[in-house]
């Protein structure tokens, strides 16, 4: 294996031969092999890439913490920036059916973008992925109280969650892929939420377009955990134009309804015959402004999918994502529970994000993995509570593609 290691204006360079990392590769889909081949071969054919991550300044958090940009590059071309604030997918580039090469997912250019105003764009979000009713929960008796930053309810994480941290941050080179570790202590009490929580994210690319996401986390106290990744995904091309025309999957017969306030009921309701109903590939914008009361309390889809497992346990397909006039194509797999699909509702075009562009309503949709939201206070739900000597571990992969 060849192993370059070379300072290049503050930047490290760590690259290996194309052969030793084919060999062994991480695949959660033997089916998108073939989405896959076209796109390596697209590529190929403009540019010969070696896998590599690059290490490079990006500026300094408020708190004069340095930042850094992990880029990760696979051999057919698929190229993702990482953050170390916020553990942030700052872009991601990815052919299209022709080969065309674009950034999926929208951002900033500059740190400044994600320290102004940033709703959670590609970050990671912590403790708390989603909401906590009132800010409020109760774990072996005692009441903690959390910021109520999205009122009246507490939101990702609160005021300063997972998404505005520096981590630690470490490139990685492993038989999977190339990759960036990160690594983040939050002190006891930090945000309300109890114990020091050790948490460690690593994202893996590796050469069959895959960006392997693993979670990990350890407690001196019991705490509610719910980890997840924020990005927000336009697969014609970041600004381009609204998210209405990507035709989606998603294995569920069930969401989790939400009150007006977007705090889970604590019931299941059935997707057959409503809007909700993803489990054949349909436009987003098919039904999204359908007379449904849970899309008036959206303002479109913000709800939590319940996906279908059968007896399986470990990754399975949390959704399936095809942009027609690129071919470009996501699938999501995880070990979680639900997969919140959100329809950037939110956005409203005061965000100018990368190369100026303008981000409208609907122009970003994420699928953010996890378990549910306000778990801390619905015992009908599955446990979101880690206590001391157990280990946090969820991973969730993201799968690019293009079909004809
Ligand atoms: C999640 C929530 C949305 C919204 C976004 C961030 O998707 O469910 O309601 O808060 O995060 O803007």
């Amino acid at each position: 294996m060849i192993v370059a290691r070379r300072p290049l204006r503050g930047a490290f360079l760590f690259a290996s031969s194309l052969a030793a990392l084919a060999c062994s590769r991480t695949s959660a889909d033997a089916n998108a092999k073939a989405d896959s081949t076209k796109v390596a071969a697209a590529a190929a054919a403009s540019t010969v890439h070696a896998d590599s991550v690059w290490r490079a300044p990006f500026g300094t958090a408020p708190d004069g913490t340095p930042v850094e940009v992990f880029t990760l590059t696979n051999k057919n071309g698929v190229e993702t920036r990482i953050l170390s604030y916020g553990g942030i997918i700052q872009s991601l580039k990815t052919p299209d059916r022709s080969g065309n090469v674009d950034d999926v997912v929208l951002g900033f250019d500059d740190l400044a973008g994600y320290v102004k105003s940033s709703p959670y764009f590609g970050a990671i979000v912590g403790r708390y992925g989603n909401r906590i009713a009132r800010g409020r929960f109760t774990l072996d008796g005692k009441t903690y109280t959390l910021a109520i930053n999205n009122p009246p309810n507490s939101l990702h994480g609160g005021v300063k969650g997972f998404d505005k941290v520096v981590w630690h941050a470490e490139p990685f080179k492993s038989d999977s892929g190339v990759g960036v570790v990160l690594t983040h202590t939050s002190p006891d009490g930090d945000e309300g939420f109890p114990g020091t929580l050790n948490a460690k994210v690593s994202y893996t690319l590796d050469d069959s377009n895959q960006i392997v996401i693993h979670y990990e986390a350890t407690t001196d106290k019991a705490t509610p955990v719910n980890l997840t990744n924020h990005t927000y995904w336009n697969l014609a091309g970041d600004g381009k134009r609204d998210i209405l025309g990507h035709v989606l999957a998603i294995p569920a017969s069930a969401i989790i309804p939400v009150d007006s306030t977007l705090i889970p009921t604590g019931e299941m309701m059935k997707v057959a015959g409503t809007p909700f109903d993803f489990r054949e590939p349909t436009p987003i914008g098919a039904r999204i402004d359908s007379n449904h009361i849970q899309l008036k309390y959206g303002r479109g889809y913000d709800h939590t999918w319940v996906i279908d497992r059968a007896d399986q346990t470990g990754l399975v397909r949390a959704a399936h994502l095809q942009e027609p006039t690129t071919g470009r194509t996501l699938d999501i797999y995880t070990t979680e529970p639900g997969v919140q699909f959100y329809t950037g509702n939110f956005l409203d075009g005061s965000v100018v994000g990368k190369s100026g562009h303008v981000y409208k309503y609907r122009y970003g949709l994420a699928l953010e993995t996890h378990h549910f939201p306000d778990s801390p206070n619905q015992p009908k739900f599955p446990s979101v509570i880690l206590r001391p000597g157990q280990v946090y571990k969820t991973t969730t992969v993201f799968k690019l593609g293009a079909v004809h």
